[in-house]
């Protein structure tokens, strides 16, 4: 269903700011990147999205579309970050579409909440592969693009004028706050963002010389999202929010802005960041995943009251 813009960006940005540009997001069908994306196509982008589940990526595709006149969003599900085949003929074919990729939001993730006692060889590796090796393939399948659209929109370097044509080049990886202090039940998730941190200080080292951005949004708990349902027990909601810095929690619309400063001219210098959107949450304490701790471990429960559930039990 198409959203109201104040859902998903501030009146603060000027339509037009990304006409002619394409963005590249991986996970486009959940609910932090697709807002990310109406926010870039609202101001002028087109997108290409992906997600493993087709009908889901095709329907939020179409709903994206609806913001402006004329957009071109694609959604292709079926893509599994986890093979670099599969993400790379997707790559392949946003640009024989679309024209380009100056811009990709790296986001597919995998989450639930488990205890190391809890969390099977295979559990820990899927979340590594979707989180790290996926946005690795992210990467090396969108760079020489990136790294092309760069080239044509570099800043003058003599005057420090923008390029006339506006920005591209730039990739943001969606990442988290959890390892900064270390977070029970989110072991696998905490190194594997941690990973991903890793990886977007390099690439904005190795190819910032070619007039490339990288940086990294790691956004805190935000309401309504498939996150937040995966990590807070549904009876602790009430007190997470109150125990927030701001008193509230964060919404997708936060996410947009901060993506669209990121990519606009304001992020020109902006590159090696972490771009922590959370109202001071994790400040204060791990919050997400902190359920019940240490009595939760002590009693050999498992989680039963937030979405994921093992497959096997
Ligand atoms: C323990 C679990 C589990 C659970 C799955 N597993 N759920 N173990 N507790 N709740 C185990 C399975 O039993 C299996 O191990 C292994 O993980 C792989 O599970 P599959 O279902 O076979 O894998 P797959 O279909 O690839 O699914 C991957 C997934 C799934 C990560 C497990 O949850 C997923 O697809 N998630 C994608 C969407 C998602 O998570 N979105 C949330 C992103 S939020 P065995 O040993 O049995 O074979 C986010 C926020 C970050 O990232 C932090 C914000 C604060």
């Amino acid at each position: 269903m198409p959203l109201p813009k104040s859902d998903y960006l501030s009146d603060t940005w000027k339509d037009g700011l990304f006409t002619n540009k394409v963005v590249f997001c991986t996970g486009g069908a959940g609910t932090i990147c697709s807002a990310q994306v109406r926010a870039l196509v609202h101001l002028g982008a087109d997108a290409f999205i992906v997600g493993r589940n087709v009908e889901k990526t095709e329907k939020v595709a179409k709903d994206i579309a609806t913001v402006r006149p004329g957009a071109r969003v694609i959604g292709l599900g079926a893509v599994d970050v986890r093979s670099f085949d599969s993400l790379n003929n997707a790559v392949v074919r946003c640009v024989k579409e679309l024209g380009a990729i100056d811009y990709v939001i790296a986001g597919a993730a995998g989450n639930f909440l488990a205890s190391i006692n809890q969390l099977s060889v295979n559990a820990f590796k899927s979340v590594m592969e979707i989180d790290v090796l996926g946005s690795y393939n992210t990467l090396k399948a969108t760079i020489p693009h990136l790294v092309e659209s760069a080239a044509k929109h570099r800043v003058d370097s003599d005057t420090l004028k923008p390029s006339p044509a506006g920005t591209g080049g730039r990739i943001i990886f969606v990442s988290a706050t959890l390892h900064y202090t270390g977070t029970p039940f989110q072991g696998h998730v905490a190194v594997a963002k941690a990973g991903i941190d890793a990886l977007s200080n390099t690439v904005a080292l190795e190819f910032g010389p070619l007039g490339v951005t990288s940086n990294v949004i790691a956004p805190g708990p935000i309401a309504s999202t498939e996150g937040l349902d995966r990590l807070l027990p549904t009876e602790q909601k009430e007190k997470v929010i109150k125990s927030q810095p701001l008193g509230r929690l964060g919404s997708v619309r936060d996410i947009a802005d901060a993506t669209v400063y990121l990519f606009a001219d304001t992020g020109s210098y902006v590159s090696g960041q972490i771009l922590v959107v959370d109202g001071a949450s994790w400040r204060i304490s791990s919050s997400a995943g902190s359920a019940n701790y240490p009595d939760f471990l002590i009693s050999g429960d498992t989680f039963q009251s937030v979405k994921g559930k093992k497959a096997k039990l």
